[in-house]
């Protein structure tokens, strides 16, 4: 067998946690025959329940675990890792946004940034989940100067995957036939989630769908308000289906995405369809060798146009706000 991934989880005794190291245990992420190091951070409280998370990987008997390394140190966790997956953080409240978290949570994004840059390797694979994830993973990038700025992500896998099972649900196909369904932006309520660019085995969706009204209404706030709709269903914010968007996020990285088909990433704007460059926008990309590239010449038309300003002016907010805080917290 080849020699172990070096996986770093944060927040690993949390609920998200909770699935994910199942998940990229059983080889959801870098393949079945790929040994994982898991390195499981958390915070001194949370040894205890760490522990025993500890405990259910190893009865899990899971062939592609080689060792677990649970620790409260950035420096142990964060040791020569090959991927990082961000969780440790706080998740909102009924009524909140996600950036209502930013003063709480941004302080942690610094932290471990400067962790990063001093103990991982200089290729490791950073997504940022944590909320307000873009903001986040931005501040984790500028406080690790030494790590490409391309190896940083926000997660915005989990708003794609929602968008792709409504317009599946609304058809009655399964999820894998529908394709390539983008989103624009910010992880929060701003997000332009567009299926303009989206197939149906095939079919633009905008056709097999035929009701623009609810593609450009109903479609887009259930999608951009699903996040808070768990919440006031569960009491807690989304756990399973964010663990899986986030290994669906490192498996498209790791592995690349097939011909024609693109997958929606937090990255580095360049600037590309006019956005403001520097800040992570969720673009949809393509991966080859590891290595994203933002989709280019997509038509953007008036009504894109507009969702795509609103959600970029809110991120340029958001950046503004996570400087500040991290310059008093200096
Ligand atoms: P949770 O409260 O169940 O778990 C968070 C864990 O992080 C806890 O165990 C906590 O002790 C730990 N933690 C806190 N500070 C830490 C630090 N500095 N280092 C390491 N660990 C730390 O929360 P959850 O439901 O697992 O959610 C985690 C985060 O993910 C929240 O911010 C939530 O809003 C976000 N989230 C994002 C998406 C997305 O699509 N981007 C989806 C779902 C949830
Ligand atoms: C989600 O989209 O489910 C997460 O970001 C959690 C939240 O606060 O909505």
């Amino acid at each position: 067998m080849a020699s172990p991934v070096k996986v770093c989880v944060t927040g690993a005794a949390g609920q998200i946690g909770y699935s994910l190291v199942y998940m990229i245990g059983s080889g959801a992420v870098f393949g079945p025959n790929t040994p994982v190091s898991l390195h499981l951070l958390d915070i001194p409280p949370m040894m205890g329940a760490l522990e025993g998370v500890c405990m259910e990987i190893a009865d899990c008997a899971l062939p592609c675990v080689r060792d677990v390394v649970p620790t409260a140190d950035p420096a142990v966790a964060f040791n020569d890792i090959d991927a990082a997956f961000l969780v440790g953080a706080m998740p909102r409240k009924e009524g909140m946004e996600r950036k209502d978290l930013l003063a709480a949570n941004v302080k942690i994004f610094k932290v471990q940034g400067e962790a990063l840059d001093k103990y991982a390797k200089k290729s490791v694979k950073v997504l940022v989940v944590g909320n307000p994830a873009n903001t986040n993973a931005l501040i984790c990038s500028q406080y690790a100067p030494t790590i490409p700025k391309e190896n940083f992500s926000a997660m915005t896998r989990l708003d794609q995957n929602r968008a792709q099972a409504q317009i599946a649900a609304r058809l009655g196909v399964p999820v894998a036939e529908v394709k390539n369904c983008i989103i624009w932006g910010n992880h929060s309520s701003t997000q332009f989630p567009d299926v303009r660019h989206a197939t149906v085995n095939g079919k633009p969706v905008y056709e097999a769908v035929n009701d623009d009204a609810w593609l450009m209404g109903d479609f887009i706030s259930t999608v951009q308000k699903r996040g808070g709709a768990v919440i006031a269903a569960r009491k807690l914010s989304s756990a399973m289906s964010a663990a899986k968007a986030a290994c669906d996020h490192m498996s498209s990285w790791w592995n690349g995405t097939p011909d024609g088909q693109f997958v929606s990433m937090g990255v580095f704007s360049d600037g590309s369809y006019d956005t403001a460059p520097g800040v992570m926008f969720s673009f949809p990309v393509h991966i080859k060798d590891r290595k994203w590239s933002i989709v280019q010449g997509l038509p953007i038309d008036d009504f894109a146009k507009g969702k795509l300003e609103a959600t970029g002016k809110e991120l340029c907010e958001e950046r503004d706000d996570a400087m500040s805080v991290c310059a008093a917290a200096q």
